[in-house]
């Protein structure tokens, strides 16, 4: 089927390389019969913007030019990377961007330097607010509504975008990418049984798997989670792709058919809880970096490799060939948890 894509911002540098694992597939190929790996570098899609937002911010943003914004809205925890993205994202496309930050240790911006993404959000120019825990969670919608009232009584005008970029429009980042696996993994001379991403707010693994449905391929998107349990991932998926729907009923969402077998979830590997992560994961972080020279971090990619790994242990994955990890990005999330790696490092 040929995807009728909305207008998109070219912000991410794309197609982004696939590339082998060899040194860990092998590691891993017995006795576990672990598949090949391959990796999709989104870590790639830029330099300081990377990761999987971007991918989703071609689209986010394109809407709020169709809509005469001058701002972007948006929200997260205080590390968050699809904020620090927006930041920069923004900054490019000539709006202006307000980070509404869920505060971890304090909401005093003066007491300490700010590290890792919320350094960014600063360089990139973006307003700053941060919220105490229990204001963040109980206010969000009316913060978002508040702001852009502000803003519309200065005459401006907002975009409000939901956590991590993830709701119908967002998702379209993902469609776009499920159909830049396939291609790159037909142009490798395979069809990959298994699509692996880590799962925070949802939006990748909604499109990862509307894309591929989309596409009729019958690889087998699988999200890790990072935070939330499988029930929770399983409605947000089913949500995305709902509102897709209505939204874009002219590029095939009218009389789209979700198939929700094919939504997987594995939230065996969340550990401790959001952006906490445990020794092991740590270690797994570290092989990867001694084995293959890839960067992957504690909150989000590393979680989930490691939770890969595990499975390929357990036996999940044996019979299968080829599998491809999404690497969504996020290294600036390494920093903010030096001390959490002192055990990992090698003896040389
Ligand atoms: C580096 C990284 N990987 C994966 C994810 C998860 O993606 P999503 O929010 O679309 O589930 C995020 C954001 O939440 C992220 O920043």
């Amino acid at each position: 089927m040929k995807i009728k894509y909305p207008a998109r911002e070219t912000l991410a540098n794309l197609p982004t390389p696939l590339q082998p694992l060899d040194r860990i597939s092998e590691t891993f190929s017995y006795p576990f019969e672990g598949p090949r790996i391959w990796v999709k570098r989104d870590d790639l899609t830029e330099s300081a913007m990377s990761g999987n937002k971007l991918r989703k911010l071609e689209f986010i943003i394109a809407e709020a030019k169709a809509q005469g914004c001058d701002t972007l809205i948006t929200c997260g925890g205080e590390q968050s990377n699809h904020c620090r993205a927006t930041a920069l994202a923004a900054a490019k496309a000539g709006l202006r961007a307000h980070v509404l930050l869920r505060a971890g240790r304090s909401t005093d911006l003066e007491a300490s330097a700010p590290d890792g993404n919320l350094l960014v959000d600063f360089l990139a120019g973006a307003r700053v607010s941060l919220y105490p825990l229990k204001e963040y969670l109980a206010r969000l919608p009316d913060l978002f509504e508040e702001w852009s009232a502000h803003y519309l009584q200065r005459g401006r005008r907002a975009l409000c975008i939901p956590t991590g970029g993830s709701d119908g429009l967002g998702i379209w980042g993902y469609i776009a990418g499920a159909e830049e696996i396939i291609s790159d993994c037909r142009a490798s001379g395979f069809e990959p049984e298994h699509l692996i991403c880590a799962t925070g707010s949802g939006g990748t693994q909604s499109g990862l798997t509307l894309g591929c449905q989309l596409l009729g391929v019958a690889t087998q998107v699988t999200g890790y989670a990072v935070c939330d349990d499988e029930a929770y991932f399983l409605r947000k998926v089913v949500q995305d792709i709902a509102d897709w729907k209505v939204r874009y009923p002219g590029a095939g969402g009218a009389g789209f058919v979700l198939d929700e077998d094919r939504i997987h979830v594995i939230d065996d590997y969340i550990g401790p809880g959001y952006a906490l992560a445990t020794e092991s994961v740590y270690q797994s972080i570290a092989l990867l970096a001694q084995q293959e020279g890839l960067l992957l971090d504690p909150v989000y990619t590393g979680k989930a490799f490691h939770g890969l790994l595990a499975e390929i242990k357990r036996g999940r994955y044996r019979g299968s060939k080829n599998l491809v990890f999404v690497h969504t990005g996020g290294q600036f999330g390494i920093f903010p948890q030096r001390d959490g790696f002192k055990s990992s490092w090698a003896e040389n």
